[in-house]
């Protein structure tokens, strides 16, 4: 069969890699895709915004099964143009990927159904937004509704802080806001928890854990993510059973009672206190770079488990891990996250060898006459796995070393909760 990825991170290289081994998969075309893809599948250039021009080409390749990546195509109903076009897609349609395309959608479901979270508040205007700041504790966390490619969440300390990130939102930084979320702070660790459904089954996807700012402590500005681990340090069967009975289930109750069902992979941000879950977010997606920490330690078929969750078959469809711990640690252009120069040679990466429990994914690049480049800000991901976590880290750095490669950064620390606590 052939089959078309969406996307051109980490994330999408790491499935691009994972269905590459499926004797069932003839071609994989990546669009757009990166350096790291173009080794393994056809990069085709189409604009992901026209959609038609993405269906003809998946059409008159007879491209039978799309995988969709990132939030952006999920949350404008890529989805659902497809199937209407009788493509099959993984990922979910537009009314599900409300999830995390709106904070308030999903904060409306907890409250409906019971699921636990932080107490919250909605708000449609400054005045009365501020006015709420008055009488409250701190700190507290204010959220603009949409996507903001993980900018829109403020942790405030106190009221001036608060008050200019309303304005700040309001004012539309992260585009046009109706509404703005107000959040009492949650105290405790935080986990990532994964699943897969194809609408009826739900079946664990694995834990991890990511490091979303820039600096080494967990300080400095928030990224997509710095590096990650799997599994989470916090899980065990009681928590997960409660995860599955308080969160899981009653979110998907939520949305099939809305007619909708659940296709794809979901993401819940969790916080965990005193073995509880309270969730903090759902992703619609696998994590970047959790899905490049996580994918590695599956023995079972990717595809066989995507193409099951399209047929609604996932109940009959084995999942299987390697019983190991896995760590990812991500390769910066230098100014990340903010201005950082591209088409920067990264010399040396031919000179790496990689085990067979060591991978690296491609991210922000891209090939020019043989050679590799940076031109995105997270740019490679490596990936060991082992029986510890510190064993990981130091066969990571070992390989990060011979790179040539001064523009870029990455944090020592990733794991340091797992490792050095
Ligand atoms: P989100 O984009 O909703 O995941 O928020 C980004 C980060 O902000 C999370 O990973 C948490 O570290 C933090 N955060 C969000 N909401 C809360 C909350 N209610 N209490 C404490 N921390 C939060
Ligand atoms: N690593 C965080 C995310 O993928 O949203």
């Amino acid at each position: 069969m052939k089959v078309g990825i969406i996307g051109s991170g980490g994330r999408e290289h790491a499935i691009c890699h994972s269905l590459k081994k499926s004797k069932k998969i003839r071609e994989i075309y990546c669009f757009p895709g990166n350096a790291g893809t173009s080794k393994i599948a056809k990069n085709i250039d189409i604009n992901l915004n026209d959609l038609n021009k993405l269906k003809e080409f998946i059409t008159s390749e007879k491209i039978e099964l799309v995988v969709v990546g990132p939030e952006k195509p999920l949350v404008e109903g890529i989805v659902d143009f497809f199937e209407k076009n009788n493509i099959k897609t993984f990922g979910p349609n537009k009314i599900a990927s409300q999830l995390e395309g709106s904070k308030i959608f999903t904060k409306k479901i907890c409250e409906k159904y019971n699921i636990p979270t932080a107490k919250f508040g909605i708000f449609n205007n400054s005045q009365d937004a501020i006015l709420f700041t008055n009488k409250t504790k701190f700190p507290l966390v204010v959220k603009a509704d949409g996507l903001a490619s993980g900018k829109g969440v403020y942790i405030c300390e106190n009221k001036n802080e608060a008050d200019n990130s309303i304005k700040e939102i309001f004012d539309g930084k992260f585009g046009e806001a109706k509404n703005i979320l107000i959040e009492e702070f949650l105290k405790g660790e935080e986990m990532s928890y994964f699943v897969v459904s194809d609408g009826k089954t739900i079946k664990s996807f694995q834990t991890a854990q990511d490091h979303k700012r820039v600096l080494e402590g967990d300080k400095g500005k928030n990224t997509g993510g710095m590096g990650a681990y799997s599994p989470s340090r916090l899980i065990n069967d009681e928590l997960e059973k409660k995860i599955l009975k308080k969160i899981i289930n009653p979110t998907i109750k939520g949305l099939s009672d809305m007619g909708s069902v659940y296709k794809g992979f979901l993401y819940a941000g969790l916080m965990i206190i005193n073995n509880e879950p309270y969730l903090i977010e759902y992703n619609v997606r696998m994590g970047d770079p959790e899905c490049q920490t996580i994918l590695p330690k599956l023995k079972s078929d990717l595809f066989e488990i995507i193409y099951a969750s399209c047929n609604e078959n996932l109940l009959n469809t084995k999942i299987e891990w390697h019983d190991k711990k896995s760590l990812c640690i991500v390769l910066c252009s230098k100014g990340y996250p903010e201005e950082y120069k591209k088409n920067v040679p990264i010399k040396n990466i031919d000179k790496i060898t990689l085990d067979k429990n060591d991978y690296c994914y491609h991210a922000g690049t891209k090939e020019l006459n043989g050679e590799v480049y940076s031109v995105g800000g997270r740019v490679l991901n490596f990936v060991s796995l082992s029986d510890s976590f510190r064993e990981c880290r130091n066969v990571i750095f070992d390989k990060i070393k011979i790179l040539n490669w001064n523009e870029g950064f990455y944090r020592k620390d990733i794991g340091y909760k797992v490792i050095d606590e």
